[in-house]
C-alpha cells in the first residue's frame, strides 16, 4: 500500500473508533494535514449524527464547512469527547512530535479539551526515539533570535521556518540534530523559554489511542 493508502485507512479506522459514541449534542476536536483532511472527508458522511466541530486550524475549518459541518469556537464549547489528529513522530509511549502543519498551539488547545486523543498515522511516523523530525517551535516574532540562542544551548540546530506565519500570527523555528531521550522533561524545559509559544512535543498529554496504519492491517496501540 501506498503511504496516501495508509493514511486514509486510518482515517476509516478512526471512524470506526468514534461512530459509536457520536450523539446530537457531539462536538468533535479535529486536526490538521493531510491524514486529518483525509479523516474529515471520511466524516462528512457522518454529519447529521453529531453537532459539530472545533477544528485546529484554519485550513481546517474551512475544509469542514466545505462538507457541511458546523466549527464552533472553542470557548463556546463544553466538553470533547474525541480529538483526532496526525502526527509527524510517534513513539511506543504515545508522545508525538506534532507541528509539521505549524498548526501546533492550536493543536495542543484543543488536545488538552479532549477526553481522548486518537492519532492517526501511517507506519512510517512511528519511531523508537523521537527527534529524527525536526521538532517545531512557535515563536513570538520579536523572541526569535533569542529562543534561538536558548535552543543551541541545549544541543539543537534550529532554523527558522521561512515564509510561515502561523494562525496566530508567529513564527515556527525547526529543532534539528535534536534526539529527545526524555520527552515529558524537554517539553516543560523548552515551554519555560521565554518568547516561546508551544513545542511540538506533545508528551505531558500524548495520544490515548494510535491508529497505525501498516502493511498488515491498521494496529491500534493505547
Ligand atoms: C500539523 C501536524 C500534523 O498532524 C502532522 O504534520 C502530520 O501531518 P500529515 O498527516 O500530513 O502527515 O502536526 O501541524
Amino acid at each position: 500500500m501506498t503511504q496516501d493508502e495508509l493514511k486514509d485507512a486510518v482515517a476509516a479506522a478512526a471512524i470506526d473508533e468514534i461512530a459509536p459514541s457520536l450523539e446530537n449534542d457531539t462536538v468533535l476536536g479535529i486536526g490538521t494535514g493531510s491524514t486529518a483532511n483525509l479523516f474529515i472527508d471520511r466524516l462528512a458522511a457522518l454529519r447529521h449524527d453529531f453537532k459539530g466541530a472545533v477544528a485546529s486550524s484554519e485550513a481546517s475549518a474551512e475544509r469542514l464547512r466545505g462538507h457541511g459541518i458546523e466549527v464552533f469556537e472553542l470557548n463556546s464549547v463544553g466538553s470533547i469527547p474525541f480529538y483526532i489528529d496526525g502526527a509527524d513522530e510517534v513513539n511506543a509511549h504515545l508522545h508525538m512530535i506534532k507541528g509539521g502543519g505549524a498548526a501546533l498551539t492550536r493543536e495542543k488547545i484543543v488536545a488538552a479539551c479532549a477526553e481522548t486523543f486518537v492519532c492517526i498515522a501511517d507506519a512510517s511516523k512511528k519511531v523508537d526515539r523521537l527527534g529524527e523530525f525536526p521538532l517545531p517551535v512557535e515563536v513570538i516574532p520579536m523572541a526569535r533570535s533569542y529562543v534561538a540562542r536558548e535552543l543551541v544551548k541545549l544541543g539543537a540546530d534550529p532554523v527558522y521556518r521561512q515564509g510561515v506565519v502561523t494562525d496566530n500570527g508567529n513564527q515556527i523555528i525547526d529543532c534539528f540534530e535534536f534526539m529527545i531521550d526524555d520527552p515529558v522533561a524537554m517539553e516543560t524545559r523548552l515551554n519555560a523559554i521565554v518568547g516561546v509559544v508551544t513545542n511540538g512535543l506533545f508528551a505531558a498529554r500524548g495520544a490515548d489511542v494510535l491508529l497505525l496504519g501498516t502493511s498488515r492491517g491498521v494496529e491500534r496501540l493505547t
